[in-house]
């Protein structure tokens, strides 16, 4: 069967990672989560102290980041590495959460990643979440999807993951972090979080993870 591209955009925590992998699952293609490229970017920024208000230190810092996915065994996932360290758990921190809209709203910091995520999609075959993807990414992929789903309901599910790892996050942090991210991410200058127009709206708020996966394959 033809390779394609399938884009996942829509607002935090809504499930596009769930169902991005489900769909690379099975059709046997390669997940990118683009998110993570941007969380890597956040990380390097705090540990380093680079003012990304800077457009000289983000340059700069930019040249000494080297970002790639490594499928580990043992999860069986594809996690982030940063400059050789896999970063994946550090990245889902709130500290990084706090900060990632506003390093993710750099022009610099857009471009240096969005020039890798096309590379990643040259061989087709990928499913790839994000913002921006079926919109500035790949705006000509086969299948883009928005998805959506209600606020509360997103807030449970990040709440819920955050927790198993650190039981002193509250689920009042856990929303406000998220509207500010949605609000950030759809409000900014470059390539801000819209629906592309040939995107198709996927509310999965009343779906099980099986119930989505059957639909989207129908889209397939
Ligand atoms: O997908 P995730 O919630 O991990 O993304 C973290 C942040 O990275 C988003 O809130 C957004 O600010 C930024 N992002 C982006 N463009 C993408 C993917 C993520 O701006 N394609």
């Amino acid at each position: 069967m033809k390779k394609i591209i399938i884009t996942i955009d829509g607002y935090s925590s809504c499930g596009k990672s769930t169902l991005a992998k489900q769909l690379a699952r099975e059709l046997d293609y390669t997940y990118i989560d683009s998110g993570a490229m941007y969380r890597a970017i956040t990380l390097y920024f705090i540990q380093n102290r680079i003012d990304w208000n800077n457009h000289d230190e983000v340059r700069e810092a930019l040249d000494n980041i080297e970002l790639e996915f490594e499928y580990n065994p043992i999860t069986q996932a594809s996690e982030m590495h940063l400059n050789g360290e896999n970063v994946e758990l550090m990245i889902r921190e709130m500290l990084v959460a706090e900060k990632v809209s506003e390093v993710a709203a750099v022009k610099e910091v857009r471009e240096f990643a969005v020039a890798q995520q096309q590379k990643m999609g040259e061989q087709k075959g990928i499913v790839m979440d994000g913002r921006d993807i079926g919109t500035t990414v790949f705006p000509d992929a086969e299948l883009k999807i928005f998805m959506t789903a209600d606020t509360a309901i997103r807030v449970e599910r990040r709440f819920k993951e955050l927790y198993a790892r650190n039981k002193n996050i509250s689920i009042h942090e856990v929303k406000e972090n998220l509207e500010l991210r949605d609000y950030i991410d759809t409000n900014r200058e470059i390539s801000p979080l819209r629906k592309a127009e040939d995107a198709i709206i996927l509310d999965n708020s009343q779906l099980t993870p099986d119930d989505q996966l059957r639909l989207v394959m129908q889209w397939v």
